[in-house]
């Protein structure tokens, strides 16, 4: 596909000033070429708006099993079709690449790779340095360069700034710098990557106008802020009040479990008053590439102004204590219904992925809870029809090619209990209640479906 970013090429000689209005009427008129680095979750569905609005573009990944995949017109996640990545393929508005020597090519770059946190719990940026590192040889002038991966406030300007400048370019004046975190909620249909609206914040003026342009092409519009470190911190604050909500629903739960007070129908009760309160749920514990960490990005960078962050700490402790918390109530179930320990007990857990209908197990407690089960002596199979098999992570490597079994009546039959963790849609629940001696309901699954009976046990 011809990348040649055309007639307005930006005048690589320093001495001119660089047009910022020729530039942005270039990202308005949608005849601009952009980079998207990082080619998962969330940079898969940017790619799918951006090309979608009209622009070409190319997307970089270290993955050549992705990149492949992604040229031949195939989608490796679940909730992303293929038809959506093979449409832009044939109408040549997108390919994938590992060549970062392809970036000169491209107006705008926009960088979307991990930033999870190390084993000693604090952020890990190799991904996102990693990547300046290989962006900064190829930068030229007049490009604009946005980051949005999650991550602390400072990341964009104490961070990359000074690595992008090391070739002699400033930010600012030869090429822009900004930062507009991904909003993306994986399998949410009403909610894709165009009808987010997204807040940019800017290394100057001219940067937040020309990322502002680009972005007005293809989401529901765009909330400027005052700077990088404003915009890095709307988004942990985004997942912050969700990780503290969730922890307050956890803890709730466990308080009128104790009183034999559903959680359940107070949530939905409370949920009735038109103004002051918001839903949130209880579940098995955090999962996901975000909410469980993403907080500790902020407690980390914290204390360098001295302030410890006790909300983040404590609703990471509530959290983190759900796993076990399911596993004591699966125990006490089973010995109380069917006078067994854990110790041989058959366990079929039900959902292995972080949240419904997605398939991305990462940090899920679902894998926690087999492996708190396994050391109590039970053996577990699970089910789960978007993970027909468990792929490989650090935490968790003992699971990895360990496949779903299919939900027929004697798999219910044939265990002691089962527990359902992950509540996706199309499970038969009707099925597992009328032929599991006993269910523990994570989820309210049961429920929701309709299905009530003495054996499923909330929890
Ligand atoms: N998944 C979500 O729901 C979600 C939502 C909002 C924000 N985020 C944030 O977005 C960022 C990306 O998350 P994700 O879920 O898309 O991750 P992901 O692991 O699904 O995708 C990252 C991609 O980057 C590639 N990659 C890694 N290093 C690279 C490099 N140096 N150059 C090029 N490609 C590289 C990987 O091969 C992978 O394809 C994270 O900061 C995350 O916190 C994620």
């Amino acid at each position: 596909m011809p990348m040649d970013s055309g007639e307005q090429r930006t005048s690589s000689n320093p001495s001119e000033r660089i047009d910022i209005e020729a530039l942005r009427r270039r990202l308005v008129a949608r005849a601009a070429a952009v980079g998207v680095i990082g080619l998962g979750y969330v940079g898969l569905p940017l790619v799918g708006a951006i090309a979608g609005a009209g622009f070409r573009v190319v997307g970089f990944d270290i993955d050549p099993v992705k990149v492949a995949e992604l040229n031949a017109g195939r989608s490796y996640i679940r909730h992303i079709p293929d038809a959506d990545i093979a449409r832009v393929v044939q109408e040549r508005r997108f390919r994938a690449v590992t060549d970062f020597a392809e970036l000169a090519a491209v107006d705008a770059v926009l960088i979307c790779v991990p930033t999870p946190l190390t084993r000693h719990r604090e952020p890990d940026l190799s991904y996102v340095v990693g990547t300046t590192e290989a962006i900064a040889p190829h930068l030229r002038r007049g490009q604009l360069v946005v980051l949005e991966s999650t991550t602390y406030p400072g990341t964009t300007r104490e961070v990359m700034r000074p690595i992008l400048e090391r070739g002699g370019l400033r930010s600012g004046v030869d090429f822009f710098l900004a930062y507009s975190p991904e909003r993306e909620d994986p399998g949410n249909s009403q909610y894709s990557t165009t009808r987010i609206p997204k807040v940019v914040g800017g290394d100057g003026d001219a940067a937040l106008a020309l990322a502002t342009a680009l972005y007005d092409q293809f989401v529901a519009g765009t909330v400027p802020v005052a700077s990088p470190e404003t915009a890095e911190a709307v988004k942990l604050t985004e997942n912050i009040f969700r990780a503290v909500n969730i922890a307050l629903v956890n803890e709730l739960k466990t308080v009128y479990e104790a009183m034999g007070i559903d959680v359940w129908e107070v949530i939905r009760a409370a949920a009735t008053k038109p103004f002051g309160f918001m839903p949130f749920y209880p579940g098995p514990g955090l999962g996901g590439h975000c909410i469980p960490i993403d907080p500790f990005y902020l407690t980390w960078k914290a204390r360098e102004y001295d302030i410890s962050t006790r909300f983040i700490e404590l609703a990471g402790e509530i959290n983190t204590a759900m796993p076990r918390h399911i596993v004591d109530r699966l125990q006490a179930a089973l010995d109380e219904r069917t006078g067994k320990g854990l110790k041989g007990a058959r366990v079929l857990i039900l959902g292995v992925a972080y949240k419904k209908n997605v398939d991305d197990t990462r940090e899920s407690p679902a894998l926690r809870i087999m492996e708190l089960l396994e050391a109590r002596g039970a053996v577990v199979a699970y089910h789960d029809p978007f993970v027909p098999e468990i792929p490989r992570s650090r935490e968790h490597a003992e699971f990895a090619g360990r496949r779903s079994l299919a939900l027929a009546a004697e798999t219910a039959r044939g265990v002691d209990a089962a527990l359902i963790c992950t509540d996706h849609d199309g499970v038969d629940y009707r099925l597992l209640v009328q032929h599991c001696p006993l269910v523990i309901d994570t989820r309210n699954a049961c429920a929701r479906a309709g299905v009530a009976a003495a054996t499923v046990v909330k929890a």
